[in-house]
């Protein structure tokens, strides 16, 4: 039987967890065992015991548990961000979650903000490099707090990091039937690591000849995205550019409120969660909007050998909207728990 850890987070993570656990529970009332325990590690917990999240927790979740669900981490209280860095940051670098998985599908027509641009137009898989790049925690100051102060932080970028995450793109590509796999960088200025991105990509490329390589440079490909949207299918980039993509591509989308992603390494346990973070502002005021987490719950299940409830998560999403009972950020009404509460009574039907 799947085992989920559960944790919430801060600000709106533990509001759209709420719903998002609401689906798995009558998902599972529709005959999947799922099963799931919460844990709270948080900006709270953090700052009353000075604890993020252990290693033997992390050791904890990968023996015992299939997935990690995360609500969002971030508060104000913490600027350095330093428990949502050893959790979010933590959990993707120690469990080597090297496919962050990001789907720019729009769902229906009225939720894109570009003209003359609907479902067939925008519809794309982002993978960003999960492990590596600008993240990896390598660099240091020098001097700090004086004007002669000096901070570095590098980009690591491995062959081998490189090539899985080329080698998963082309991979989904092919398992999905699509036909164009378009890489980004950044090549042009950065030369060291763009060299490896590129000599890594277009090898990688060699083994599928069936599928159209292509590359923009990332400034350029953040404008054919609003451009021409309908020229990609799958997008893969670096873990800094892969952010910035999946936050624009997440507005093509309708919106923070509906884009869903995983962090994944293929057949171990691997963590799933909304792609937006706390909002502190709307935290606990029945503001925010739980679609993303309930379709991360997808992508979840996905991962777990259900592929079917995808689909049926985003055709309930089309329905609320053609009914206008969305939340907020959609432009209507319902509060967090009731859009929870309505795709709950649809999945029941
Ligand atoms: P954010 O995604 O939390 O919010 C930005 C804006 O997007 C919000 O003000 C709101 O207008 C909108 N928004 C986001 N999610 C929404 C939802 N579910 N429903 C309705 N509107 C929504 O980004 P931020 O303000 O840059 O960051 C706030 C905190 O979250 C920071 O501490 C940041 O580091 C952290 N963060 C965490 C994660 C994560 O846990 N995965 C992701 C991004 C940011
Ligand atoms: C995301 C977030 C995180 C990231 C932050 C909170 C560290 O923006 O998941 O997109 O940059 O990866
Ligand atoms: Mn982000």
């Amino acid at each position: 039987m799947p085992r989920i850890a559960v944790i919430p987070g801060d600000g709106i993570g533990v509001d759209v967890t709420r719903e998002a656990v609401k689906v798995m529970a009558a998902i599972r009332d529709r005959g999947i065992e799922l099963d799931w325990d919460e844990f709270d590690y948080c900006a709270d917990k953090y700052l009353d015991t000075g604890i993020t999240l252990p290693d033997e927790e992390i050791a904890n979740f990968r023996d015992n548990y299939d997935a990690v669900f995360v609500g969002a981490v971030g508060d104000p209280r913490v600027p350095d961000m330093a428990h949502a860095r050893d959790i979010l940051l933590g959990l993707r670098f120690k469990l080597d979650l090297y496919v962050n998985y990001r789907p720019c599908h729009l769902l229906d027509e009225s939720l894109c903000p570009l003209r003359d641009k609907g479902i067939k137009e925008v519809n794309f898989t982002v993978f960003r490099e999960n492990t590596e790049g600008l993240y990896s925690h390598v660099g240091g100051h020098l001097k700090q707090g004086t004007v002669d102060e000096v901070a570095i932080q590098t980009s690591v970028n491995t062959r081998k990091g490189v090539e899985r995450i080329c080698r998963h793109a082309f991979e989904f590509a092919r398992e999905r039937g699509l036909g164009k796999v378009c890489m980004s960088d950044k090549s042009n200025a950065m030369r060291f690591e763009g060299d490896l991105w590129q000599r890594a990509f277009f090898e990688v490329a060699k083994e599928y000849p069936d599928i159209e390589a292509s590359h923009w440079f990332i400034d350029a490909l953040l404008m054919q995205m609003v451009k021409r949207p309908e020229q990609f299918e799958v997008i893969v980039s670096c873990n800094m550019f892969g952010d910035i993509i999946t936050d624009m591509g997440a507005q093509l989308c309708g919106g923070m409120g509906l884009a869903a992603s995983g962090n994944i390494h293929p057949g171990r346990t691997s963590l799933f969660e909304p792609v937006h973070g706390s909002a502190p502002k709307y935290a606990g005021k029945d503001i925010a909007n739980p679609l993303a987490a309930i379709l991360s719950v997808g992508l979840m299940l996905e991962h777990l050998g259900y592929p079917e409830w995808t689909p049926r998560l985003e055709d309930i999403i089309r329905a609320m909207v053609r009914e206008k009972k969305v939340p907020r950020d959609m432009g209507g009404e319902l509060g967090t728990a009731a859009v929870g509460d309505w795709v709950v009574k649809k999945l029941k039907n």
